[in-house]
């Protein structure tokens, strides 16, 4: 059934206080809840008390202390109703539920033998009968009883009593002082170590802070919490937020359906998000840690102090997180670079989204499975346009902004209106017609126009907006520029429908770049000349504008030299890029980890992007052939970038070590573009000599996807050495899943039946499946459909086992219909007899649906 923003009511009965205790059993585990219920005034006097519940077995139901009979309530799939119920009681309901049987990884479930929960969006309905939507705010209290082979016992807030029980058992209660959802509830039981620190609030609060592991991984917990401390101290300095418990808690799980969870007061992380040492994770890894531990204590306010009404409002939510969290790694590392990595992230993942049949506004309007729109576009267009209005009220503003939102809204469930609601109240401008971001789906399109005073020196530009999206502010950052740096410096342009700019006294060759910092989330169309995009790559003094204009220009070569572009002599092109490059990556004024941004040539997803048409060998033999002429031009470069940025320093995962070593790894990557004996033995003794994960998974990757002979040693001396480790054998299984070569699916096929391969974890399907589908283009899209074959009957499966999952691997169709003609008829063709098939998850079947649609 499809559910509908407009369709909005406010519950009928209200939760004030609820009491869960807990007896855990791997398959029969005991929830005994006891709610204290009221109906909501407004309510029809006899509004049936329905609560949600799925896949659970009741066994008692009573009001007041007084069992019902059967014919007193109604159970089904999804819902308890009590067709008549008092203004005001205690609902007592006992169910049974079956841990070790969830595989879908939603509710309560089993993960290497440890109990623990996810609740959002809808899992809370999976351990109790509960009116679970998010504008339900109850007081939780918490008793969990287990066997003492269970020993550490958590749930969210503060821990209250603890203690032994009969039988082998003990117990410990939990109470929780602030009023929460039930996506919000979690709970954790196994055998755990934990590392210990404090942290001290500016208002002098002393906070336990506490991760737990299994034993084995205590030795890599440090740096998740030395993010931690660090974002709530950045939460105090830039948005005013403080914690507001004594105890903050993180619990690592092997088994887990995303990255992390908020959970008040005990967030519950994907292990791959926490877990780092400089021998098994790399900077990257580091780099992610940092912004999801960020991002969910972020929640603690973003999401949590002030929640969403419903989920329509999700962006409300996780957009604004993003930003808090895009905002710290910035003010943590470099912002420019930081700024590239949003950027391309926002563009590989989010525009394809938008112009393809997943397309759907940062606000929904309708949804059959909520878990399918924890989208790109929900995320990281939703951070865009909280980016956005800050660009158009000021920074100051923005403040007051937030500080009201989170004042006014604090213990409540609120909308996006409340929020833009808040930052025009704060800045006194109204922006109901920045309304638009949020309603509807698409990527403008921003074109730009130029024309030059025939006599004198003033130039205009004319920035015109899609007709679609006329209706809406978009800011755009605007400055020109010359072989030395600004002729005029920049200025920030409203654009809504369409503006003139005018600039009075500038050289004649200057060049305007526009959109700096990538200022909205748009496409520009603009012709430029080559030696005109040259000329930004050199000198813009807008370091994302400076990256991109080589950037774009490079995947418009590589697009042009496969065939699919329309560039004018794209060898000459490339040749020009490649001396550009060798200069900048040469440059020492530029921050070398900006240096490997601009060395990082587009990617093949990149390219397939970028262009009208996919077909995956055109757009490989482009790349190709780019990276070969680039690398013609910079082998010096390179190699003596290699040899000099080796360190003997002890490794330090800070964004200074992190960039050069970046820097160095993309220098072997680029060396590797020859097939050659040289640049190979280079790699593998770098793979040898690491003593860090960034330089040996640098190294062993650079020749797992290169046809080279040493090919299989890298990855059997990395497996030797690793076989052991789950979370460092994702990138192994990753590595072989992009292997464009001969044999590689079968390759790939082979790797599903591997031992360390594992179904039922989603790392292992997300490290194989999901980049051999995302990233291997050429395997993937075979044009015998055998790739197709083997991704659509992995998916079917998967579906009966774990339907998010299943529905988001999925997605990696988005672009089916910009396949070249042979493709796309075989994809569709697999995409509809999916959509047809009976007996689909609620998630495969709306996924499936929208694709074809
Ligand atoms: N709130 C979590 C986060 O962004 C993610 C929850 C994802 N839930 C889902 N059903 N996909 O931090
Ligand atoms: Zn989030």
């Amino acid at each position: 059934t499809v559910k509908h923003l407009a369709d909005y009511a406010p519950p009928d009965y209200e939760v004030e206080t609820v009491r869960l205790v807990f007896a855990l059993d791997p398959r029969e585990t005991v929830v005994t809840a006891i709610l204290s219920l009221r109906r909501r005034e407004g309510a029809a006097d006899d509004a049936p008390l329905v609560l949600d519940g799925e896949k659970l077995s009741l066994r008692e139901v009573a009001i007041d202390g007084r069992n019902l009979g059967a014919d007193q309530y109604e159970v089904s799939d999804s819902t308890l109703v009590i067709a008549s119920v008092p203004a005001a009681f205690s609902l007592t309901t006992v169910v049974a539920i079956d841990p070790q049987a969830n595989t879908a990884l939603s509710g309560l479930y089993l993960s290497s033998g440890m109990f623990c929960t996810q609740c959002e969006a809808q899992g809370f309905r999976r351990i109790t009968y509960y009116p679970d939507r998010p504008d339900v705010l109850s007081r939780f209290s918490v008793r969990i009883e287990a066997p003492k082979s269970v020993p550490v016992l958590l749930s969210n807030g503060n821990p209250g009593a603890s203690g032994d029980l009969p039988g082998g058992r003990h117990f410990a209660e939990w109470d929780d002082p602030h009023p929460k959802p039930a996506y919000l509830f979690a709970l954790v039981g196994g055998d755990l170590a934990s590392l210990d620190d404090r942290f001290v609030t500016m208002s002098g609060r002393e906070v336990t802070l506490r991760i737990f592991v299994h034993e084995k991984d205590l030795g890599r917990c440090a740096y998740a919490l030395d993010a931690l401390k660090r974002a709530m101290r950045w939460d105090e300095e830039v948005f005013g937020r403080q914690y507001d418990l004594d105890l903050f808690m993180i619990v690592a799980v092997d088994h887990f359906n995303f990255g992390a969870m908020e959970n008040k007061g005990l967030n519950i992380f994907n292990a791959a998000c926490v877990l780092a040492s400089p021998e098994t994770a790399t900077d990257m890894d580091y780099e992610t840690i940092e912004a999801i531990v960020a991002h969910e204590y972020f929640h603690n306010w973003s999401g949590n102090r002030v929640t969403c009404r419903d989920w329509f409002q999700l962006c409300l939510k996780e957009g604004f997180t993003v930003f808090r969290d895009q905002e710290f790694s910035a003010d943590q590392r470099d912002r420019a670079v930081q700024r590239i990595k949003d950027v391309r992230r926002l563009w590989a993942r989010q525009f394809p989204e938008d112009a393809g049949p997943l397309a759907h506004p940062v606000r929904p309007s309708s949804y059959v499975a909520i878990d399918n729109f924890y989208t790109a576009t929900v995320y990281d267009k939703g951070a865009e346009l909280v980016r956005m209005m800050k660009a158009l009220v000021g920074a100051e503003a923005f403040r007051a902004g937030t500080d009201r939102y989170f004042e006014k809204n604090d213990g409540t469930a609120a909308t996006v209106e409340d929020f833009v609601g808040a930052i025009e109240a704060a800045s006194g401008r109204d922006l109901s017609r920045f309304m638009a971001w949020y309603a509807e789906a698409g990527t403008p399109v921003l074109r730009v126009e130029e024309s030059r005073e025939a006599s004198g020196n003033g130039v205009t530009h004319t920035l015109t907006l899609t007709a679609e999206a006329g209706n809406r502010p978009v800011p755009v950052r605007l400055a020109l520029i010359d072989e030395d740096g600004e002729a005029a410096s920049e200025r920030l342009v409203e654009v809504e429908g369409h503006a003139n700019v005018v600039t009075e006294g500038v050289t004649p060759g200057a060049v305007a770049s526009v959109l700096r910092g990538f200022s909205a989330p748009v496409r520009v169309e603009r012709n430029l000349s080559v030696d005109e995009r040259l000329k930004l790559a050199r000198a813009d003094t807008d370091p994302f504008s400076r990256w991109q204009a080589g950037y774009a220009l490079a995947v418009d070569a590589a697009l042009s030299l496969g065939g699919l572009g329309d560039l004018e002599s794209p060898e000459l092109v490339a040749d020009e890029l490649g001396a550009a490059i060798a200069k900048s990556v040469e440059n020492e004024a530029f921050a070398p980890a900006f240096r490997a941004e601009v060395l990082r040539l587009p990617s093949l997803t990149d390219l397939a992007r970028a262009s009208r048409v996919i077909d995956p060998e055109k757009l490989q033999l482009g790349r190709e052939v780019l990276r070969s002429r680039v690398l013609s031009y910079c082998r010096p470069v390179l190699e003596s970038l290699h040899d000099g940025l080796a360190s003997d320093e002890p490794y330090d995962p800070g964004a200074l070590q992190a960039g050069r070593r970046a820097l160095r790894n993309e220098a072997l990557r680029l060396l590797l573009a020859d097939a050659d004996e040289a640049p190979a033995r280079r790699a593998l003794r770098q793979a040898e000599e690491a003593d860090n994960m960034t330089d040996e998974a640098a190294a062993t990757a650079a020749l797992a996807h290169a046809p080279v002979a040493e090919r299989e040693a890298a990855l059997a001396r990395f497996y030797d050495r690793w076989k052991d480790d789950a979370l460092v054998l994702n990138k192994w299984f990753a590595w072989q899943a992009a292997y464009t070569g001969p044999g590689a699916l079968e390759e790939v096929r082979a790797l599903t039946e591997h031992p360390a391969f594992d179904k039922g974890n989603p790392n292992k399907v997300r490290a194989l499946i999901g980049v051999f589908a995302m990233e291997n283009l050429p395997t993937f899209h075979a044009a015998d459909g055998s790739g197709y074959d083997f991704f659509f009957d992995f998916v079917s499966e998967l579906d009966g086992r774990n339907p998010q999952v299943a529905s988001r691997l999925l997605t990696a169709t988005e672009s089916w219909r910009r396949l070249e003609p042979l493709r796309r008829d075989l994809i569709e063709k697999k995409l509809r007899s999916l959509a047809e098939r009976k007996g689909l998850s609620d998630n495969l079947y709306e996924t499936a649906q929208r694709l074809v649609s």
